[in-house]
Parts: structure tokens; C-alpha cells; sequence
């Protein structure tokens, strides 16, 4: 069975969500010109869309990726990317660090202490992580459903549920080799994180929460800017 970060970088040109994602990150841009930071992280930077964004805004922003294909992606636009964990940067090395469009849904509630924990280091006391999360809205009444693509050489079925706060998709590709298919098949899981969660935080403050509506007729998402303590 494919990895689910390796199964995404795989659908993530069909499943379509550039223009939602192009809102999201003029938000973003938007915060982190209001906050006068410069030197930037981005976690799961994807492919890169966004670090070239920062890159011709004259930040100075990298990212990290755990998927190496996403990373190549990254790097053919031109930007600097990499596949090193948070752990390989030294102490409070960047102003702000930003994970965008569900990174944080996929990391799990026994895991996602550790990763805030990993944020923080390479933060400066008051330096910020400006995040986003999906709401209740995002997961039952946008995400949870099925839907399929139908491409030249690809075809997609993505079927999912939103239940016990997870939303498990499963995910059958099939991609043509000749005359032949092959079939790709996974699923990814990701968690809901409310937002009393990082009201309680010990190492951040949550500074203020924006609401995002990408997809529905209400928040979808909500962007929080958090400050290390
Ligand atoms: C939905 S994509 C969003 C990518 C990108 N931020 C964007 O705006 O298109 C989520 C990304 O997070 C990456 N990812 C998930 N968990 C991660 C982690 N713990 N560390 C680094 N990358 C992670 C995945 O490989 C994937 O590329």
C-alpha cells in the first residue's frame, strides 16, 4: 500500500483545488506583510506554489516537505525546498513558520504536541506560526462525500467519510501504461483539531483566528496566528 503522503502528491493535480489554494495564500501574504517577518518557513510546503510566491515578494522563506516528490516539485520552480525534518534546523533560526491548507489535519492528535514542540525551536520567543486548520464545516459538509476525475491517461475515485472527528479518504487511482492500467489504490486520514486545542497551548498564545471559506458557503477553514511564549 502507497504512503498517504506519496498517494497525495499522486492525485494532487486532479483533484483541482488551485484557485481556493491561490485565495488561501493571498490571505497568508497578506498576515505575514502585516507582521513585518522576513525570514520564513513553510512546513508541508506541497509544490512549492507558495515559496515562489514568498520568493518573488522578496521574502527569505524555505520549506520542508515529508513527500520527496512533492520537494521536486518544489525545486522545479525554483525554490528552495528540501525534505529535512524540524529537527535538523537550528534553535529559533526563522521569524515565522507557516503550514498551509491542511497540514495540521494530518498530523494526529497523539502526534500534533510534539510537532508544536518542534515548531517552537526553531522560533524565536514571540516569533509566529500562522496555521490553518478545517472547521467542523470543512470536514462534514465540504470534505465528506465522493467524487471522481476523469483525465487523458488517469482516472480518479476519492470516497470521504467524516466520522469520530477523522476523515478517512480512500482512494483508487488508476493510470495508464500502455494499454493497460495500473491501479494505485490508499487512503489518508485526517484529524480535526478544535480550536479550544490551541487556546490551551503552553508554548503558544493564540493571537487571533481568521475565518476562510474556500469552498462552502461558510468557514471551511480557520487560520490561526500563534506567537511562541
Ligand atoms: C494538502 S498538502 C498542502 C501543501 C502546500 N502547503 C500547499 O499549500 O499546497 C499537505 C502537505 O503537507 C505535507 N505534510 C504532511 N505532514 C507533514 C509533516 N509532518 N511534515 C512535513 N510535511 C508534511 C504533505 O506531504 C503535503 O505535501
Amino acid at each position: 500500500m502507497i504512503n498517504p503522503l506519496d498517494l497525495y502528491a499522486k492525485i494532487e493535480s486532479l483533484i483541482g483545488f488551485d484557485a481556493q489554494y491561490e485565495k488561501l495564500y493571498q490571505i497568508y501574504l497578506q498576515l505575514l506583510h502585516t507582521l513585518h517577518v522576513k525570514t520564513i518557513l513553510d512546513v508541508g510546503c506541497g509544490n512549492g506554489t507558495f515559496l515562489k510566491h514568498l520568493q518573488n515578494e522578496q521574502f527569505n522563506a524555505c520549506g520542508i516537505d515529508r513527500s520527496a516528490a512533492m520537494v521536486e516539485r518544489s525545486l522545479a520552480l525554483g525554490v528552495n525546498a528540501s525534505t529535512k525534518e524540524l529537527e535538523e534546523f537550528d534553535e529559533a533560526s526563522f521569524e515565522c513558520v507557516v503550514a498551509i491548507a491542511d497540514v495540521l489535519n494530518y498530523i494526529s492528535p497523539t502526534e500534533i504536541e510534539a510537532f508544536l514542540e518542534a515548531v517552537a525551536r526553531v522560533l524565536p520567543k514571540e516569533g509566529y506560526f500562522i496555521c490553518d486548520v478545517n472547521t467542523l464545516y470543512g470536514f462534514e459538509g465540504v470534505a465528506d462525500g465522493v467524487m471522481c476525475q476523469d483525465k487523458a491517461n488517469q482516472f480518479l475515485c476519492v470516497d470521504a467519510t467524516f466520522s469520530n472527528k477523522e476523515l478517512l479518504t480512500k482512494i483508487v487511482l488508476f493510470e495508464k501504461e500502455g494499454d493497460l492500467y495500473r491501479k494505485v489504490e490508499g487512503s489518508i486520514t485526517q484529524y480535526f483539531h478544535p480550536l479550544s486545542f490551541f487556546k490551551k497551548l503552553k508554548i503558544f498564545k493564540l493571537c487571533s483566528t481568521k475565518p476562510v471559506t474556500l469552498f462552502g458557503d461558510e468557514p471551511d477553514k480557520t487560520i490561526l496566528i500563534l506567537q511562541k511564549r
